[in-house]
């Protein structure tokens, strides 16, 4: 069972893996108990995890005053909130530290004591209310505890939802409040989760970052005080991934206790870690709070976004497995969930906006000749764009560039090249020049009065709208419907500011950015369920959007626009801390490299590219023919890997972060396939020894090197590993292995 209850007060939750437990204390306080590796449920009677051990934590609070004669018995603690391990605290109620919930009564009032009112345990596992969530198939799939909290002076109720979705060794945690008071209520802001630790011996890992050098890892001691993270741009932003994982001290890649937090939501956020006075330490995740407040009139309910909660001690990379499987399968929705993706080429970085239809198909028809079986076209397809300051919004086509249009030049592709045809968008925005602003001034985020401030020479659209919605949906479905498109990249080139809508009376205004990711998530919704073959991929400059909540509408994100493949080994490995390898556009580009002036040979970024989700961003029709001989073996070879690698487990070997390598190998489910890359980024003379060592294999199994047909042990590849010689600046080695398998004679 994976919510089990005793005596009405305590609550063990249980994965595979892993317990959490909360207690009711003295009838009242919703406490946290733990957190970690799969336990028995405690024998609490003993109350051998709680704070006041020496009372019956089932009575009612021991007031110093009601001993007998004044007696204080040695180990009595005067209960404080400041003290206790909360499960969801609040404000104005003794407790000092970083509340979940704020809000403000009518009265001007903060003061929220919330005490326990019961607890529900439902099969499944339920969506939220216009939000992305983890999904299950079969109600089998997980359990559901609903918790009830309740202020006793307002009526105000707070539902808090645990959902265990025990084989896939995972927790999701939500809120609900509810006003059913008369007057109204402001939410000023909201936790998803908070759990109270009772000490604070961690390392914390957090993914900042900034455009072309997203999710870098930090890892950091814990200290007093707080570790804040967050986002306050209207994106979950490349400059801080909304993940955090506290790790014990000693622990590695391969060992240790892991806790990870990730929030499915794509806009502000917070989170962080707060050390207090007994060294507790104090982890949340939730809704941005800064430019978030949002109204609740009598009747009304707010549901705040998700939190997947993974424990490990398997150290970095056995939460980063639990992560992959479970957002593989069941956060990424629709037909690419299990199908292969396709190998593509862009055209961005090979023309930029200085492209024709013969252009496009020239490149294409290369392509076709080398395998590859996507041609996307990129910005500059519609309006008048030839660069990036007019057009947005006009989602038409430039009949100038593309004669055909889009339904001539995708058959063009299909039929002249055998290609599939994807094509750019970016929804969100509206350029100054061009007739949709034209036309409707006020459809941006703006404040009345002030300037408009334009970055990348564009303005948001401003999607709490829902007329700005609708539009959207009508507008990108019916170029979706009008040509032959079977893919679609979707970007967003700039964060919000001058926060304001012309719509929203003056209370509601910081409601804004929160209902403009409900109104994206409805626009996406809508548009990937009229179109259900197409494969989206999320983009935002780069990968200023890679967060669960676009995983769930799109099932692939453009990693960053540094490509790179030196700079690639540290944005492909930090991403992967969360994020599976299906999810990680990654392309092979020309050089010297667009973003770095780094030149680098074809086989090192073909290496680093077929780790993630391949593809060419460049001008097939400049290469020669020996470099498009080598495209077409890694084209035949990538075909081969995908078949697992976006599909099975991800094993990191030698972290870039802490030296010169990096090494990674990827497993298929079943261990018979392997793929391995290991990558020296600067020369060394007379160097140590380095060796590829591999992980995830059946250590009682042989393995064949496809290339060589050399045969390896399975726990000699892991523990003895092979030598790697390597010379030069940027070098790379991949080794493909298949598992041989002895088949079992019943009569030899
Ligand atoms: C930013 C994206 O990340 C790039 O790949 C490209 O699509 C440009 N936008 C186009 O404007």
């Amino acid at each position: 069972m994976a919510v089990e209850v005793k005596n009405n007060c305590i609550f063990h939750l249980q994965t595979k893996n892993t317990s959490y437990i909360m207690a009711v204390q003295y009838q009242k306080y919703l406490t946290h108990v733990y957190w970690g590796k799969k336990i028995r449920l405690p024998k609490v009677e003993n109350a051998s995890l709680m704070r006041w051990a020496c009372f019956d934590v089932m009575e009612p609070v021991p007031e110093a005053e009601q001993f007998p004669e004044g007696k204080i018995p040695d180990g009595f603690i005067p209960f404080s909130m400041d003290y206790v391990r909360q499960e969801f605290p609040t404000e104005q109620v003794g407790d000092y530290r970083m509340p979940a919930l704020e809000v403000e009564f009518e009265d001007g009032s903060r003061c929220c004591p919330l005490v326990y009112d019961g607890y529900n345990i439902l099969e499944g596992k339920k969506g939220l209310q216009g939000l992305p969530s983890v999904y299950v198939e079969s109600e089998e799939e997980a359990q559901t505890l609903e918790l009830y909290l309740r202020d006793e002076n307002r009526g105000l109720k707070v539902t808090l939802t645990y959902c265990v979705l025990e084989d896939w060794d995972v927790i999701t945690r939500s809120v609900r409040i509810e006003n059913l008071d008369k007057e109204t209520v402001i939410c000023r802001k909201i936790s998803s989760a908070s759990i109270d630790f009772e000490d604070s011996e961690f390392d914390l890992i957090r993914l900042p970052g900034g455009w072309g050098k997203e999710r870098c890892i930090e890892r950091s001691a814990l200290h007093s005080g707080a570790q804040i993270i967050g986002s306050r741009r209207g994106a979950s932003s490349h400059q801080m991934n909304p993940f955090l994982a506290l790790l014990r001290r000693n622990t590695t890649e391969e060992q240790g206790d892991v806790y990870g937090l990730n929030l499915v939501y794509s806009g502000n956020f917070h989170a962080g870690v707060e050390v207090e006075q007994l060294g507790m330490s104090r982890v949340y995740m939730g809704l941005g709070d800064e430019d978030f407040a949002w109204r609740l009139q009598s009747g009304e309910q707010f549901t705040a976004p998700e939190v997947v909660m993974v424990y490990s001690d398997q150290g970095i990379g056995g939460m980063s497995r639990i992560y992959h499987r479970l957002y593989r399968k069941r956060l990424v929705r629709g037909r690419y969930r299990d199908d292969v993706r396709p190998i593509l080429v862009n055209n961005w970085e090979g023309t930029y906006f200085d492209f024709n239809e013969e252009k496009i198909v020239d490149i294409a028809r290369e392509a076709a000749k080398l395998g590859i079986e996507l041609m996307v076209l990129d910005d500059g397809w519609f309006g008048t764009r030839n660069d990036d300051t007019t057009s947005l919004g006009d989602w038409f086509v430039n009949k100038e560039k593309l004669p055909s249009g889009l339904a001539g030049l995708a058959e063009r592709i299909n039929k002249e090249c055998g290609l599939a045809f994807g094509l750019w968008f970016e929804p969100e925005m509206v350029s100054v020049d061009s007739e949709l602003y034209r036309k409707h001034p006020d459809w941006c985020i703006h404040v009345p009065g002030r300037d408009r401030k334009e970055c990348r020479n564009q303005l948001t659209l401003d999607l709490s709208r829902a007329d700005v919605c609708d539009y959207l949906v009508e507008t990108v479905g019916g170029i979706l419907d009008s040509a032959n498109i079977t893919y679609v990249k979707w970007d967003m080139n700039r964060h919000m500011s001058n926060l304001g809508s012309a719509l929203l009376p003056p209370e509601r205004q910081r409601e804004m950015p929160h209902r403009y990711m409900l109104g994206l998530y409805r626009v996406m919704e809508e548009i990937i369920t009229a179109h259900p073959n197409v494969l989206f991929e999320s983009c935002s400059g780069g990968g200023g959007r890679f967060d669960p909540g676009m995983l769930y509408y799109m099932p692939q994100t453009w990693t960053s626009d540094d490509t790179d493949p030196v700079e690639r080994l540290f944005i492909q490995y930090g991403t992967s801390l969360v994020y599976p390898i299906s999810t990680m556009g990654a392309h092979v580009s020309a050089v010297p490299n667009h973003q770095s002036g780094r030149v680098t040979s074809l086989d090192m970024r073909g290496n680093v590219a077929m780790s993630g989700n391949f593809g060419y961003e460049l001008d097939l029709t400049k290469f020669t023919d020996e470099e498009k001989q080598e495209v077409r073996s890694q084209i035949e070879q990538y075909k081969e890997l995908r078949t697992f690698i976006q599909s099975g487990d991800m094993y990191r070997t030698a972290n870039p972060y802490e030296g010169n390598t990096a090494a990674w190998v990827f497993v298929s489910e079943d261990r018979e396939n392997v793929f391995a890359a290991y990558f020296r980024i600067l020369a060394e003379v007379n160097p140590p020894i380095r060796r590829m060592k591999f992980a995830g294999l059946d250590a009682g199994a042989d393995y064949r090197d496809v290339k060589t047909g050399q045969v390896w042990h399975g726990d000699e590849l892991m523990r003895v590993g092979i030598v790697v010689d390597l010379h030069g600046d940027y070098q790379s080695r991949t080794w493909q292995l298949k598992k041989i398998v002895t088949v079992q004679h019943p009569h030899s």
